[in-house]
C-alpha cells in the first residue's frame, strides 16, 4: 500500500472549508485531518463536534479526527455522532489509554494513541498490538505551520521495531512540519500515514500540492511516464 496522505484542516481557509477539503481529495487526499484543540492540553483552542459533523457533509474520505483535549473519554461519543473514522487520543492527556482505545473500538471507530515530541515509544509498549494508528507528533502539538523536528524519523523507526516485536498492524502517522523535502525521508523511516496542513492548504493549490506531496514521498513516483520530478513542490 502506498502511503497515505492525511490533510489537516487546520491550514485551511476556515470561511471557505467546503472548497479547501474538495480540493485535497481532488489532489488525492486519502484521509481529512481534523485537530481539536481545548486550550488545556495544548495552549490553543479550534474546532469540536459541530464542525466535524459539518465536514462529515462534505468529505468523501474518512475523517482522521486528532484529540488534543484533556479528558478524551467525555467526548468520545460526541464525536463518532459527528462522523468521525479514526480517533486519536493522546497518551499524556488519559490515565487510562487501554480503557479508551477499547471504547473508541467499541463504538465502531479505528482507535489511535498519540505521542508528544518527548514522550519516549516505550510509553505505547503494552497496548500497541490493539491500536489501529500510532501517531507521532513531529513538532510539540497546538498550532501548524511550526518547523519538524530532526529526531522524528529516529522515533518513527523505532515505533517500526516495536510494531514488529509485538506483531502490531497499526499504522504509523507523522504530524507536524510534513513538506516536500521531508516527506520521503519519514516514509523511508517507516511511516504510512503523512499528516500535512501547511503544506496542503497553505498552497497555492491545494489539488497540487497535495499530488506533489505524494509524489515527493513516493521514491520513484515523480519519474514515471517521462514526467519531471518535482523539487519544489507548491512552494517552488
Ligand atoms: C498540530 C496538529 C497538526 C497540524 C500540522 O498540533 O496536530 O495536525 O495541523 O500542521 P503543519 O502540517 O502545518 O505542521
Ligand atoms: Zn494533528
Amino acid at each position: 500500500m502506498s502511503v497515505r496522505i492525511a490533510a489537516s484542516i487546520l491550514a485551511a481557509d476556515f470561511a471557505a472549508l467546503g472548497e479547501a477539503i474538495r480540493a485535497a481529495e481532488e489532489g488525492g487526499a486519502d484521509w481529512i485531518h481534523v485537530d481539536v484543540m481545548d486550550g488545556h492540553f495544548v495552549p490553543n483552542i479550534t474546532m469540536g463536534p459541530p464542525v466535524v459533523a459539518a465536514v462529515k457533509r462534505v468529505a468523501h474520505v474518512p475523517l482522521d479526527v486528532h484529540l488534543m483535549i484533556t479528558d478524551p473519554d467525555r467526548y468520545l461519543e460526541a464525536f463518532a455522532d459527528a462522523g468521525a473514522s479514526h480517533l486519536i487520543v493522546h497518551a499524556e492527556a488519559t490515565p487510562h489509554l487501554h480503557r479508551t482505545i477499547h471504547r473508541i473500538q467499541e463504538l465502531g471507530l479505528r482507535a489511535g494513541a498519540a505521542l508528544n515530541p518527548s514522550t519516549p515509544v516505550v510509553a505505547l509498549e503494552e497496548i500497541v498490538a490493539e491500536l489501529d494508528i500510532v501517531l507521532l507528533m513531529s513538532v510539540n502539538p497546538g498550532f501548524g505551520g511550526q518547523a519538524f523536528i530532526a529526531r522524528s524519523p529516529s522515533k518513527v523507526r523505532a515505533v517500526r521495531h516495536l510494531l514488529e516485536q509485538t506483531g502490531s498492524r497499526a499504522l504509523v502517522s507523522i504530524d507536524g512540519g510534513i513538506d516536500m523535502g521531508n516527506a520521503a525521508m519519514v516514509v523511508e523511516a517507516g511511516a504510512d500515514v503523512l499528516v500535512a496542513g501547511t503544506t496542503i492548504f497553505g498552497a497555492r493549490d491545494t489539488r497540487e500540492a497535495t499530488v506533489a506531496l505524494r509524489r515527493a514521498a513516493t521514491p520513484g513516483l515523480a519519474s514515471v511516464e517521462g514526467e519531471t520530478p518535482l523539487t519544489g513542490g507548491a512552494h517552488g
